[in-house]
């Protein structure tokens, strides 16, 4: 069974070959409408069952979208909606959906739930965030750079802010494609300690520093993300403890030339991140958000043993 809770589930050569694919596939449909499927339609009859225990915009959207490019469908489901939460378990839920969809996309702030999901599964589960990863985020991420020149090995990545789910896959990332991450965050706001430990097994330096300017001399790309979620209460300690990582002009001129801008969204601007550089010439943000649509149908093809 191919979960993908993670991209160490996947590997760097699966993950290298959905890039690919990707690729492949993005430059095939240019010009089509958004809504017809993909001459192939791979995924014709498939169902893919989306469970939402947060909000989202990109992911629900990009996920069905490419369910429907794929040639299949998408059920979306608020998990307050279901039976989920008012009694019914996680391994029930799986094991009912598994008899009425091909795969299961789940979005939850507990990832032991999503792994508690994957065990009682007979259909792919495929990791939307939680808590502690987004590795759809990052595979948007990694065809992002590709597709604009940088190549990953050696790459030479900063990341300012929060060290939260999302740079936890990017670390991931660093060790499976021998890249680097030098990362800026405050004390008491570091990543998780077995991504940073694992990828530096795996040989990438991963650098956490708690000086912006440090984290991004020289970077060939500078990432961040929101310092609080949406819709949660801004915490006066936080953001004081984040204010020195807001990626501004000045900031970005100590990365390389060329370097690009990248920034998963939503973004709360005037935060993690000015007018100026996100609308700027270095951003690649809009292409990474459609980029979430390409990623990710090579992911469920992955999943499904198409690819
Ligand atoms: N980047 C991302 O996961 O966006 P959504 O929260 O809108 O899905």
């Amino acid at each position: 069974m191919r979960h993908f809770l993670n991209l160490s589930d996947a590997g760097a050569d699966a993950v290298a070959a959905m890039l690919s694919d990707a690729i492949d596939r993005k430059a095939a449909r240019a010009g089509w409408p958004k809504g017809r499927a993909d001459a192939d339609a791979p995924l014709a009859d498939h169902v893919l069952a989306m469970i939402f225990e947060k909000s989202s915009t990109r992911t629900r959207v990009s996920f069905d979208m490419a369910m429907r490019q794929l040639g299949g469908s998408a059920i979306v489901m608020e998990a307050g909606s279901m039976q989920l939460g008012r009694g019914e378990t996680i391994a029930d839920t799986a094991r009912v959906l598994s008899r009425y969809v091909d795969a299961i996309m789940i979005r939850t702030d507990d990832h032991a739930k999503i792994e508690e999901l994957a065990a009682y599964s007979s259909v792919p589960v495929i990791n939307g965030l939680t808590d502690l990863s987004h590795p759809c985020q990052i595979a948007a991420d990694l065809l992002t750079l590709v597709e604009h020149g940088k190549a990953l090995p050696g790459l030479e990545l900063a990341w300012l802010g929060d060290g939260n789910n999302v740079l936890a896959s990017l670390i991931e990332a660093a060790g499976l494609f021998g890249f680097n991450i030098r990362a800026g965050v405050p004390q008491g706001y570091e990543p998780d300690a077995s991504f940073v430990e694992a990828a530096r097994a795996r040989g990438a330096r991963v650098d956490l520093v708690r000086d912006a300017r440090e984290a991004v001399a020289g970077a060939d790309v500078v990432v961040t993300d929101t310092w609080v979620s949406m819709g949660q209460d801004h915490a006066h300690n936080k953001l004081a403890a984040m204010a020195p990582f807001q990626v501004d002009e000045r900031l970005m001129g100590e990365a390389k030339d060329d370097a690009l801008f990248l920034h998963c969204l939503p973004a709360h601007r005037g935060e993690e991140v000015v007018d100026a550089v996100i609308d700027g010439k270095q951003s690649r943000v809009w292409d990474e958000a459609e980029n979430r649509v390409h990623a990710q149908k090579s992911v469920l093809l992955w999943a499904l043993e198409k690819l």
